[in-house]
């Protein structure tokens, strides 16, 4: 991937670098505004790629490879996996994020645009949503599938990391990542950049898989993730290896309440989650200071 060049001028505004329709590469800041040192491995260098220790710097071009190879049946390895739950989990935390016309909102790892696509109506023609993503295959699937749909006058599309936007302090009213958290190396970043790019008052969202609270649906579930969900992605998309890691993933993921603590270290107030589905996914909320 090439980071060509920073966006001077954020996207959303009539002579913005970044439309509908186009997908704008953003150069990494040297340096994060408001970094946050909380070490998630002791070795700095050393993260995880599902169960497998890897080198930080290999993370990334890890997972962009699971995302470029699952790009094109995201969409209906979502519906087949979750049962179509996982719209009801996407609807639920639009009708949390308080978001209304005029509103500029950031979907971070929004992917194939679900969030976008629901919140574009929401902030009209006087606001404007921002998808950003660091894979640009994930992005042209989304870009594709938004513009089908008729959806281009006031959504943008970004290929940024998490860890470091392209965006101004205080931009946008509502920062949401859905499914993304997990996948990036240095999630206290991530949430310390949504800190960073939100007005005070601004709402953050996370919805992210998380941990069930009943033990025998958290047996289901296993048995479910580690054994029936590699062998549909074998089958539908010929990707065992993909479908592995996302279950791994998920369990290296933070339980809601590490989650809760790390949102408030990263600098957000009032910060309250919602179990989903039993707890198989939970959103949480805070608010920028
Ligand atoms: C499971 S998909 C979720 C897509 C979408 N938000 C949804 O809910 O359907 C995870 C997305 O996170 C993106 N991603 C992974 N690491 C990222 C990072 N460091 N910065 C931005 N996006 C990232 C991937 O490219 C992928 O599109």
């Amino acid at each position: 991937m090439v980071w060509t060049r920073s966006i001077t001028q954020p996207p959303c505004q009539p002579s913005a670098t970044t439309t509908a329709g186009s997908l704008t590469s953003a150069a990494m800041p040297a340096r994060m505004a408001s970094p946050v040192t909380v070490a998630a491995m002791t070795d700095r260098n050393k993260t995880h790629f599902g169960y497998r220790e890897v080198d930080t710097d290999d993370k990334v071009r890890l997972v962009g490879e699971v995302f470029h190879s699952v790009a094109r049946r995201y969409d209906l390895m979502n519906d087949l996996l979750s049962g179509g739950i996982h719209r009801l989990w996407k609807r639920f935390a639009i009708e949390l994020s308080g978001v209304r016309p005029g509103h500029r909102v950031l979907d971070l790892a929004g992917g194939t645009g679900d969030l976008a696509k629901l919140m574009a109506p929401k902030v009209g023609d006087s606001g404007c949503v921002v998808l950003a993503d660091i894979n640009d295959s994930m992005l042209s699937v989304g870009r594709d599938r938004l513009t089908d749909r008729g959806i281009t006058r006031n959504v943008g599309f970004v290929q940024a990391n998490a860890e470091a936007l392209p965006f101004p302090d205080r931009y946008f009213d509502c920062v949401t990542i859905a499914f993304g958290l997990r996948n990036v190396t240095h999630k206290d970043n991530a949430l310390a950049e949504m800190c960073r790019v939100l007005k005070p008052g601004g709402v953050a969202l996370v919805l992210e898989f998380s941990k069930p609270r009943n033990p025998l649906l958290g047996k289901l579930y296993d048995n479910y993730s580690f054994h029936v969900m590699p062998q549909i992605g074998k089958l539908v998309a010929d990707d065992e290896e993909s479908y592995r890691y996302l279950a791994e993933s998920i369990r290296m993921h933070p339980d809601q309440d590490t989650l809760k603590d790390m949102m408030e270290r990263a600098g957000f107030s009032r910060c309250e989650y919602y179990n989903l589905t039993g707890g198989i996914v939970a959103l949480h909320k805070g608010i920028a200071p």
